[in-house]
């Protein structure tokens, strides 16, 4: 069975994560979508609250499942039996950044775990988390960059005056 791993942050879930996921549970038997707990990061939403949205969004993809990490990707994905990690690629900026993890979680793994990238779909080439998030604190339109359900849930996060990632 190919398994694979979409690692991230996931603060909030954009359609641009949507459409990597949606494009790797085609190539993979089994995908596990997976939020890093990373305690030091200053997020909008809470890791159940990511994974909430996540299983939400994912319910009709049958082979995808959503769970959270803490560590390092290398050891979650030898407990999980997982050599495969997809990351998404949206313009030649992210090359580096994605490079050097790839590279490094290759090399913490001896060769156990290797990379596979999506190049995202044109329409979300510029869309990230943080824009979601900045354009939503000014009171702006992010109806075209999330789904409906998870653009009431960031709303909701500033009108209760929550804390900005
Ligand atoms: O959505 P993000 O924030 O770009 O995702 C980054 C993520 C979670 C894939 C990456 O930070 C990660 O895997 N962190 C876990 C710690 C780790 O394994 N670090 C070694 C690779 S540099």
């Amino acid at each position: 069975m190919k398994s694979a791993i979409y690692p991230g942050s996931f603060d909030p879930m954009t359609l641009g994560h949507l459409d990597v996921i949606k494009r790797a549970s085609k190539m993979f038997d089994q995908l596990t979508v997976s939020v890093l707990d990373n305690k030091a990061k200053n997020a909008l939403f809470s890791v159940e609250e990511r994974v909430s949205i996540l299983k939400e969004a994912t319910k009709d993809l049958p082979n995808v499942s959503v769970d959270s990490f803490s560590g390092l990707l290398v050891d979650y994905a030898r407990q999980k039996d997982i050599h495969v990690s997809v990351r998404g690629l949206r313009a030649v900026t992210d090359f580096e950044y994605e490079l050097q993890i790839a590279q490094t979680n290759r090399k913490l793994s001896n060769g156990a775990l290797d990379t596979v990238f999506l190049t995202t779909s044109l329409e979300y080439a510029y869309l990230s988390s943080s824009s979601v998030k900045e354009i939503a604190a000014f009171h702006g339109d992010i109806s075209q960059l999330v789904p409906d359900f998870v653009a009431k849930l960031v709303y909701k996060k500033y009108n209760s005056g929550s804390m900005e990632d």
